[in-house]
């Protein structure tokens, strides 16, 4: 057999197909032949991965005398770290954190409480007024956000809730 006989392979993009920096510009005659599209480059981030969400340690004591540690992940809310950490109080959080009810009223020690980052809104206060046990140092969980501060803090849960919704 002869190499004679052999087909020569096919180059499918014209020897006058230009290559500017990456794009390759490819004349429309060749475009009608099937000639299989040129995938763009994929752009890769080199970024450093995003950091774990920080952590810190909170314990709730309850009115009946048990305490219950929870751990919690700065950024989120007070009402949920109780939710997430499966801490029973009955009635605790009724609507959802929606600013409707004030059954997540927590009492902190007056040093903490100084150094929660969001003062209360006018609206907390409003719901405020409704709370079951009320201090001075009372605010609403689902309105406090956990801050690195708040590492080992030890804050109560009111006997009773009072539902503001009625
Ligand atoms: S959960 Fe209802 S006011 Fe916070």
């Amino acid at each position: 057999m002869s190499l004679s006989g052999l087909r020569r392979p096919v180059c499918l993009i014209p020897k006058f197909a230009l290559c500017i920096g990456r794009s390759l510009t490819v004349p429309i005659c060749a475009k009608r032949r099937n000639v299989p599209k040129i995938m763009s480059v994929q752009k890769f981030s080199a970024s450093v991965p995003k950091p774990k969400k920080e952590t810190v340690s909170l314990c709730f004591k309850l009115t009946d005398g048990s305490e219950h540690t929870a751990t919690a992940k700065v950024g989120d809310n007070l009402l949920d770290i109780i939710i997430d950490n499966d801490i029973d109080v009955d009635g605790f959080g009724a609507c959802e954190g929606t600013l409707a009810c004030s059954t997540c009223h927590l009492i902190f020690k007056p040093d903490q409480y100084e150094q929660i980052h969001e003062k209360p809104t006018d609206e907390e206060l409003d719901m405020l007024d409704l709370a079951f046990g009320l201090s001075d140092t009372s605010r609403l969980g689902c309105q406090v956000i956990v801050t690195k501060e708040m590492d080992g803090w030890e804050i109560e849960v009111p006997s009773g809730v009072a539902d503001a919704r009625g």
